[in-house]
């Protein structure tokens, strides 16, 4: 039997694409939606709805409509709780790629349920504030059995799953980091491919040089896995131009950035993976080059980078937020990097938008423009959450 649905009096609905309506975001202004099993099947003015579905319409009493947040970048395998962490580091003790040993610890003494039920409930406050489609990577474990089964474990949650074993070298690995690479390399890369898509490095000050990475993606892609990286968070490295020439799809971070980084982005299909809430977390000295990346033609995508280290939130549109406030991007490219972008960030051409064929997965808001995402922030704006045409989450109707 089909599944319909049918909305009218959208207010305003954002499809992102712009020959549907106007600007980036592609808005129509009260606008109708109608999807059939799970896809949608048309957009348009509200009052035509009736002659493209035979359901009774919902009316969304001139609500925002905007298509599902894609996070293309979670770290949501893990167990433990670093608040002390976090409290030392606003009171002035620096943050290092060190701290990431300490969930470590926590990750490898949780059991199977632990594991899950913790991202089962990361998942559950992501739809909570609008995120449909999620990335999940592995790099809480770093050896060979606590990789798989994070993987393994987050593939019941996603198709987005990415092998991270490269996170940092683990204690016992200390004083053989090269043994550490020959491991991710060969006996994890064996055991984690099976759940994977995507392989990941953290290439920094702390974690792993340019070279090590090269040679950990390579032998991942090599298995089939897709790169993406996580680049410049900590200093400002040369691993621009290596990400580029192995087309990552999205180089994650860019907390420091030179000219010529930005003109290598610039030519490449390299996404910025930008995610302000470590630089809010971490109190790092400044925000990425958001402006500079956007105006030389980058494309960037938005996430919060859910971890329990630099940046324990799931909230993307508090990232949209701090986009536009600290990052001087306007709403309307905040939103686009926040949907479409992180969709590109995965090579997705399914989600972060609204166009006719596109997984119904939107998010309904309860504010008279999509603006308010960036304009009250901190507001539970999301009124409920369409995942394949079906509600995945509502907080009701105010009375
Ligand atoms: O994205 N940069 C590397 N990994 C995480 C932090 C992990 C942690 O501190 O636990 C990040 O910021
Ligand atoms: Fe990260």
């Amino acid at each position: 039997m089909t599944h319909t649905v049918a909305f009218t009096n959208i207010g305003q609905l954002v499809t992102n694409n712009e020959q549907l309506g106007e600007g980036m975001l592609g808005v129509i202004e009260n606008a109708g939606l109608v999807a059939v099993d799970g896809a949608v099947t048309w957009v348009g003015d509200s009052k035509d709805v009736a002659s493209h579905s035979d359901v009774a319409a919902v009316d969304m009493h001139g609500r925002v409509v905007i298509p599902g947040f894609v996070d293309s970048h979670s770290h949501i395998m893990f167990a433990g709780d670093r608040s002390q962490e976090f409290a030392a580091r606003m009171a002035g003790i620096p943050y290092s790629a060190g701290g990431i040993k300490t969930t470590v610890n926590a990750t490898r003494a949780a059991s199977d349920d632990e594991l899950r039920q913790n991202a089962a409930r990361l998942i559950a406050e992501m739809r909570e504030s609008g995120t449909t489609t999620v990335e999940i990577k592995s790099g809480y474990g770093l050896d060979v059995a606590n990789e798989t089964r994070s993987l393994r474990i987050a593939r019941e949650f996603t198709q987005d799953t990415t092998f991270l074993g490269a996170h940092v070298v683990p204690a016992e690995f200390s004083n053989a980091p090269d043994d550490y690479v020959d491991l991710v390399c060969e006996a994890m890369l064996d055991e984690c491919v099976p759940y994977s898509t995507w392989i990941d490095v953290f290439c920094d000050t702390g974690a792993f040089t340019t070279e090590h990475t090269r040679r950990i993606l390579t032998a991942g892609m090599a298995r089939g896995l897709k790169p993406r990286i996580h680049l410049n968070q900590l200093t400002q490295g040369d691993g621009i131009a290596m990400a580029v020439e192995l087309d990552c799809a999205s180089a994650d971070h860019l907390t420091y950035l030179s000219d010529d980084d930005i003109a290598t982005l610039a030519s490449s299909n390299t996404v910025a993976g930008l995610v302000p809430g470590a630089e809010f977390s971490t109190r790092a000295p400044h925000y990425p080059r958001a402006r500079d990346l956007i105006d030389a033609g980058v494309s960037v995508a938005l996430s919060p980078d859910c971890n329990p280290g630099s940046s324990y939130t799931t909230n993307m549109p508090f990232c949209i937020a701090l986009a536009v406030r600290e990052m001087h991007m306007t709403v309307d490219e905040a939103v686009f990097a926040a949907t479409h972008g992180g969709a590109q960030a995965l090579r997705r051409t399914d989600v972060g938008h609204l166009r006719i064929g596109a997984q119904a997965d939107f998010v309904v808001l309860d504010a008279p423009h999509y603006i308010h995402l960036a304009y009250r922030p901190g507001v539970p704006l999301v009124h409920s959450t369409w995942q394949h045409a079906r509600m995945t989450f509502t907080k009701g109707d105010r009375a």
